[in-house]
């Protein structure tokens, strides 16, 4: 049924939707008029097919769906990833192997195992290189900046979230542009201006992918005290296999990495649009900021699942098959959970906002990690580049169907 106020042939997945108007007004209607909303086509961009799907848009229907993956599955359709047929046919049935694409007890299974790299130890753990490393990261964009402007995402944005998975899986700095190369090409294929195909961010993928198994085969046959040791070589515990650990690393050069880069990238610009919340947070630093940058970017603007059964949502009748996505960037402005939800407030607190899941078996593996590095580089900023401010022409912003992304935030500092 058509939602009476949304433009002909609106798609909740429309990257150019992203540009330049988060929240979006289109999202408010469909919480309010047609909470769950059967959208008949896709444009095609995200590269699934253009069939159509549910947009569930509220709080408490996402997080419904997100913990009741017996209905709703993960099996189908929710990869970030593509691969080209000619890898999927020769090679692997890659999407399965990717645990974001399982469901329990697979994905239990594969979960317990990779929990082990994120317990709150080994994340504690990281906390004094990274900190070095983002005081570092500061000061050198403060260096290389020419005629006192940078462009933040580059020279800052980019750099931790990478460091940062690097340090925990124990990849060589010297191959950390590598990693970078491979992931950028992976995620950029829906923006004409990286005119990247769908073949080159599949090869980058079985690239990355190769690269991971060699640094598995190396821990098998020399164990070291590190967490790939930990994830395929520990004795007794279950380990993953080498293909097994080739994508999760795969997962690990998108999910975190670019999420924490775009929303790194979106708090700077929330702060230097919002200067009062930037004097606030140097004189207070309050622990609440990094939540409320997820909340107010949500640099992953959906998911999907695919129904298992027949059922309903939100007054709905869903068909078995039928495809449902999960509008993290609405349910985390929606009014009846947050007050103001507008309005970015760094001592919003409680913040049940959903910008890392909907509390289900696939919740964010990472969020300690990205919550972590978040405020350590805005500490270092507070420390070392209090006064940054938007250079024109402001935020250019990536194209890409589940990322809401920015590719270039030039600032200027006295
Ligand atoms: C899953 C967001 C950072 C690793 C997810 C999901 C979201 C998300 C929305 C899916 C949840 C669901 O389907 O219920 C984010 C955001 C981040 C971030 C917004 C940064 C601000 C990270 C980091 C890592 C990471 C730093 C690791 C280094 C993962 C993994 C999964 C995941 C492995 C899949 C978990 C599973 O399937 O069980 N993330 N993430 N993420 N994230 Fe993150």
């Amino acid at each position: 049924m058509p939602c009476p106020a949304l433009p002909e042939g609106f798609d909740a997945t429309d990257p150019d939707l992203l540009h330049d108007r988060v929240p979006f007004p289109e999202f408010a209607q469909l919480r309010q008029t047609a909470p769950v909303w059967w959208c008949p086509q896709r444009r095609g961009i995200t590269g699934f097919d253009d069939e159509g799907y549910w947009a569930v848009t509220r709080h408490a229907d996402v997080k419904y769906v997100s913990t009741h993956p017996e209905l709703f599955s993960s099996t189908t359709n929710t990869a970030i990833i593509r691969f080209n047929e000619h890898i999927q046919r020769e090679q692997i049935d890659a999407q399965r192997l990717i645990m974001l694409n399982m469901d329990p007890p697979e994905h239990t299974r594969v979960r317990q195992i990779v929990q082990r790299g994120f317990t709150p130890r080994a994340i504690r753990g990281l906390e004094a290189a990274l900190r070095d490393r983002a005081g570092k990261i500061v000061a050198k964009a403060l260096t290389a900046s020419r005629d006192g402007s940078f462009d933040f995402v580059t020279e800052v944005a980019c750099e931790l979230p990478l460091q940062a998975i690097a340090e925990l899986i124990g990849v060589p700095q010297e191959d950390r542009l590598r990693i970078f190369d491979w992931s950028n090409k992976m995620i950029a294929y829906d923006d004409p201006e990286y005119a990247i195909t769908e073949e080159v961010g599949s090869n980058a993928a079985m690239e990355l992918i190769g690269y991971a198994m060699n640094l598995s085969a190396a821990r098998k046959e020399c164990p070291a005290k590190d967490i790939v040791t930990q994830l395929v070589a520990a004795e007794g515990q279950g380990n993953l296999g080498s293909d097994e650990f080739g994508f999760f690393v795969l997962l690990l050069a998108v999910a975190g990495n670019e999420t924490t880069r775009n929303a790194i990238s979106h708090g700077m610009h929330a702060f230097l649009t919002h200067p009062e919340e930037w004097e606030r947070y140097k004189a207070t630093r309050p622990a609440t900021t990094a939540e409320e940058i997820v909340r107010w970017a949500t640099p992953v603007v959906s998911f999907q699942r695919t129904a298992t059964q027949d059922t309903e949502l939100g007054g709905q009748k869903i068909k078995a098959g039928d495809r449902v996505g999960l509008f993290y960037s609405s349910a985390n402005h929606d009014p009846e959970v947050f007050t103001d939800p507008d309005r970015f407030d760094i001592t919003r607190d409680p913040n049940p906002h959903l910008g890392f899941g909907g509390g289900g078996p696939h919740f964010c593996l990472g969020k300690s990690l990205a919550i972590m590095e978040i405020d350590l580089i805005f500490n270092a900023l507070a420390d070392s580049l209090p006064d940054l401010r938007l250079a024109a022409p402001g935020p250019r912003r990536l194209r890409a169907a589940w990322l809401n992304g920015i590719k270039e935030l030039r600032v200027t500092h006295p």
